[in-house]
């Protein structure tokens, strides 16, 4: 019944025919909201999840306490942001869920639909069995898997390595590379982002990660407005990341 989306997938693109009708029996469509919250971290895993449409983000609460409200000198309580850090997103034709579906633990993250989302919900049992039963399910699996490790290490290196504005330029030509679109200006990239979500991707506070993008667009490396950016000029990025 889905065979025909399921092959436009990128994850499930190179399938054979048989593991694809396999899935087919399985896959339940579902929709969200933009802003829904799908599962949080630490629930029960039901299921791993493929992105049809949208976006989603991938946070994880911060495990130090939450600031206190605190009063300001007009006398009106500061609502404290939620801490937590924006791990990743995921963007049509890629699954994310696998983790608590192989170990059998809770789920690592929230996951959060940025825009209006269609998705398939692939339930945990017959998840396993056909990755046991289908080499090439296990296979595009272990390929995404194997991909957001070396990410992730990228990532992780330039915590460690970089000063926030490496970081961003790291993160702006990885968002250019996964959503971005050629166009005459520059790479059109639509990452639906907000500043806090972009400080929340490099650890750094809002007004750090605005000072830089203003002095990036300054140096006219990039071009702003509102929940997207324009790449214009790659090589100066690429030279800051270092
Ligand atoms: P699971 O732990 O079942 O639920 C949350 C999902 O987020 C997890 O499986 C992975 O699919 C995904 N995930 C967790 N950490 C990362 C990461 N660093 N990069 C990309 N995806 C992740």
């Amino acid at each position: 019944m889905h065979e025909e989306l399921l092959a436009r997938l990128p994850l499930f693109q190179n399938l054979e025919p048989s593991s694809r009708q396999a899935l087919d029996a399985h896959v339940q469509p579902l929709s969200l909201s933009r802003g829904e919250v799908l599962f949080h971290a630490g629930d029960e895993a039901l299921g791993l999840y493929v992105l049809a449409t949208g976006k989603v983000k991938l946070t994880k609460p911060s495990r130090q306490p939450q600031p206190t409200v605190a009063i300001t000198r007009k006398g009106r309580p500061t609502i404290p942001t939620p801490r937590e850090s924006l791990l990743s997103l995921i963007g049509p034709g890629e699954m994310f869920g696998e983790l608590s579906v192989l170990d059998g633990g809770n789920r690592s993250t929230t996951a959060t639909a940025m825009l209006d989302c269609r998705l398939y919900h692939i339930p945990r049992e017959p998840m396993l069995q056909l990755i046991h039963e289908h080499h090439d399910i296990s296979s595009a699996m272990m390929h995404q898997m194997a991909h957001r490790v070396r990410v992730s290490n990228e990532i992780i290196s330039g915590l460690v390595l970089s000063d926030v504005p490496g970081r961003m330029a790291y993160l702006l030509l990885t968002l250019g590379e996964r959503f971005g679109v050629p166009t005459e200006r520059g790479t059109e990239v639509h990452h639906d982002l907000t500043q806090a979500e972009l400080a929340q991707m490099v650890g750094a506070s809002r007004e750090t990660v605005n000072k830089v993008l203003t002095d990036f667009a300054g140096r006219k490396w990039i071009t702003m407005s509102g929940k997207s950016v324009v790449i214009r000029d790659e090589a100066r990025l690429r030279a800051r990341i270092d």
